[in-house]
């Protein structure tokens, strides 16, 4: 979660919050259940059962209130699709209420007339959009549905209602033949920030979708990431701070590998909750890695459990004497079919190398 610019408060509590095992931030997958059905989505359920099992508004709530008390300062809203949750309003104002830092995770269907009057009167942090295409080919292509006209039409309503809008993009197979075009789309809207996901992560199992379809090859994704540095220079900066941002302020040269435990912010300072009231690091972890029930045990001792979890996680012995260890953490979601077993997944750490040489060789521009 981009968690830059929040102010010098959140940045003081930021530098306190690894030392204290305080969880500052936030992240909530309100729903499994999406108005799209990307062809690639690690979450998206069509079970009919999953809104009975789903939690209330009441109970995000509760929960939320708990986090709160505990030192949550920002709180993501992801999913699925978050504002299909017949609660979101009810949700979103609680946390506005309580002071926090919201960013709405949305693919931007719902982000209408409607809601952009209540983000204007009440407005979030920022609104992160999925860009999924440049037209209604593209759209249908990698969401299922040609749903172009309106988000096009929303975002723009957005920005010109002057809300902090940034533009997400997740290249993935299906949305290959268009992704360069999809970049150049995303500058046309003058959002705030453009960003292109660089790491797909395996899909939850029950989802029936695998890597295996929509993954990308070491060639195309090093293509994609050269198309983006090129078009988007200036964000490069603005990256490597979200990457500190995420994984805390790192010495240069410095080994990322700790003698004990993970590097990341994930289940130090910051938390996820998944749509059944699983708590987890960060919202793509492996459950059978790290993960606690907070629906039912409560969320003090869910985050001590997961808190702990990172601490005591040992990270495979190759990480330790890897040429590329002051680049790059052992991250379990990027490992997660054999993350339980604190090992590699050789293409996982093909693409970071080739990742950490890429970015070596723009700085160096
Ligand atoms: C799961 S969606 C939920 C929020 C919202 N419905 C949206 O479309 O942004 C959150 C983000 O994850 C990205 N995403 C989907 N599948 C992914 C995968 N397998 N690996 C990495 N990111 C993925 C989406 O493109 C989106 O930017």
């Amino acid at each position: 979660m981009n968690t830059i610019n929040y102010g010098k408060f959140y940045n003081e509590a930021k530098k306190n919050a690894r030392e204290t095992d305080t969880p500052i931030s936030g992240g909530f997958e309100l729903t499994p259940l999406c108005n799209l059905d990307c062809k690639m989505c690690y979450v998206h359920l069509t079970d009919p059962t999953v809104k009975e099992r789903m939690l209330s508004g009441g109970e995000w709530i509760s929960l939320m209130e708990q986090a709160i008390a505990h030192g949550m300062l920002t709180a993501l809203l992801t999913g699925g699709e978050a504002m299909t949750h017949p609660d979101f309003k009810k949700i979103y104002m609680y946390l506005i209420e309580q002071g926090v830092f919201v960013v709405v995770k949305t693919n931007g269907i719902l982000l209408n007339r409607e809601a952009i009057i209540l983000f204007t009167e009440y407005p979030p942090y920022a609104i992160d959009v999925s860009l999924y295409g440049c037209d209604g080919e593209s759209y249908k292509a990698v969401t299922g549905h040609d749903v172009f006209d309106t988000v096009t039409t929303n975002i723009r309503a957005a920005i010109e209602a002057g809300l902090h809008l940034r533009l997400k993009i997740t290249p993935s197979a299906y949305m290959l033949p268009w992704v360069d075009k999809i970049m150049e789309y995303a500058k046309t809207f003058g959002a705030d920030d453009v960003s292109v996901n660089t790491l797909l992560t395996e899909a939850n199992p029950d989802t029936g979708r695998s890597m295996e379809d929509f993954g990308l090859s070491l060639e195309e994704n090093a293509h994609i990431h050269r198309q983006y540095y090129d078009m988007f220079l200036r964000t490069l900066k603005r990256q490597a701070e979200e990457e500190e941002e995420l994984m805390g302020e790192i010495p240069a040269d410095e080994p990322h590998i700790l003698p004990r435990g993970l590097y990341c912010n994930g289940g130090r300072t910051a938390f996820a909750v998944n749509w059944d009231g699983t708590m987890v690091p960060c919202p793509t972890f492996p459950r059978n890695v790290i993960c606690a029930d907070v629906k039912n045990n409560g969320f003090e001792k869910a985050w001590l459990e997961v808190n702990q979890g990172v601490k005591d996680y040992t990270v495979p012995d190759e990480c330790r004497v890897c040429a590329y260890n002051n680049k790059c953490h052992y991250c379990p979601p990027q490992h997660k079919r054999v993350a339980a077993k604190h090992l590699c997944v050789a293409e996982s750490c093909a693409w970071r190398k080739i990742q950490a040489d890429i970015a070596e060789e723009y700085r160096a521009k």
